[in-house]
């Protein structure tokens, strides 16, 4: 058996793709949706990330003011330079790049962003509101998942899922949004970690395998049921070397698999400019 790939390109291309009139209609209606950017510091990953948000921004017509802020700057100045961005009536929704300088209380950071301009999803009112089903951001790689799922035709409803990892970037709010009661969701989701040394049986009986661990090569093809979907979104890096979670060799067993290079990427920056259109819609709907 080989794999049919679901690479994250055509999903993301169908996200802007419906963005796009969606923006004109808010510029055409004289609110031209803001993203801010904040960078705090002098890591090179994170300021090439910054612009590569801020150029799309600016390619779908939207505005994106940046804040970079010193490699010494306090957490009161980043929190300061947050307030500001929230108070500003050009700004829709806003993203701290992470990582900080580590004297920079980052989370303190986070928690200052209004919860309405939260483009990663990630602001506990908003994980907290997903864990309670109501409408928010919601952090942008879960949600591409689902949406990766959701184009490729793999049926999740009434399915057994198994999220490798628990952290709060992928693996819970993922298992939250997956239990949830819709249509491209409404799975059996279970979530093992380092606490579940027999991680290996939950994947076995999987229908769908999310792998959001960061190990690589953790997810080898006899820890998967044959035909299952898998879906790769750990990564560690070396030097500029993507280690996946995912074996490649699992292509021979999956029914279904994301490629090791533009699978869940794509969309988790598709689904953060939906959090951010989003976000205008909202504003224009308020002014
Ligand atoms: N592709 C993308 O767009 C994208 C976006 C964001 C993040 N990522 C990647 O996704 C991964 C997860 O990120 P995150 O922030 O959600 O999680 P995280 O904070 O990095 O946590 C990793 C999780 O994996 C679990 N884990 C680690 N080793 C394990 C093992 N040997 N057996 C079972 N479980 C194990 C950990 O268990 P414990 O809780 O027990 O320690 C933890 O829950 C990272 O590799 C990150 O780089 C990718």
């Amino acid at each position: 058996m080989s794999a049919v790939m679901m690479p994250g390109g055509p999903v993301a291309d169908a996200v802007f793709a419906d963005l796009a009139p969606r923006i004109e209609k808010l510029v055409a209606n004289g609110h031209t949706p803001g993203l801010a950017t904040v960078l705090i510091g002098d890591d090179e990953p994170s300021a090439r990330y910054v612009a590569m948000k801020m150029r799309k921004a600016e390619e779908l017509g939207c505005t994106s003011p940046h804040v970079h802020l010193p490699q010494d700057c306090t957490t009161e100045q980043a929190i300061e330079a947050v307030q500001a961005l929230n108070a500003d009536p050009a700004v829709d929704a806003m993203l701290v790049q992470y990582p900080a300088p580590a004297h920079v209380d980052f989370d303190a950071v986070l928690l200052a962003v209004d919860p309405d301009m939260d483009v990663d999803g990630m602001h506990p009112t908003n994980v907290g509101r997903l864990a309670l089903g109501l409408p928010a951001p919601v952090a942008c790689t879960p949600a591409g998942i689902e949406a990766i799922l959701a184009h490729y035709g793999v049926e999740v409803a009434g399915k057994d899922v198994v999220v490798v990892g628990r952290g709060v970037t992928i693996g819970r709010p993922l298992s939250i949004l997956l239990s949830q009661k819709r249509p491209t969701a409404n799975a059996a989701v279970t979530l093992v970690h380092t606490g579940v040394p027999g991680w290996a049986e939950h994947t076995r009986r999987a229908d769908i395998v999310v792998a959001a661990a960061g190990v690589p090569g953790m997810i080898q093809p006899e820890h998967l049921r044959p035909g299952a979907a898998v879906v790769g979104a750990g990564v560690q890096y070396q030097g500029r070397t993507l280690l996946p979670d995912v074996d490649e060799s699992c292509e021979e067993v999956a029914g279904w698999l994301t490629p090791r290079v533009g699978g869940v990427g794509p969309t988790t920056i598709a689904m953060l400019f939906r959090n951010f259109v989003e976000a205008a819609e909202r504003h224009a709907d308020d002014g």
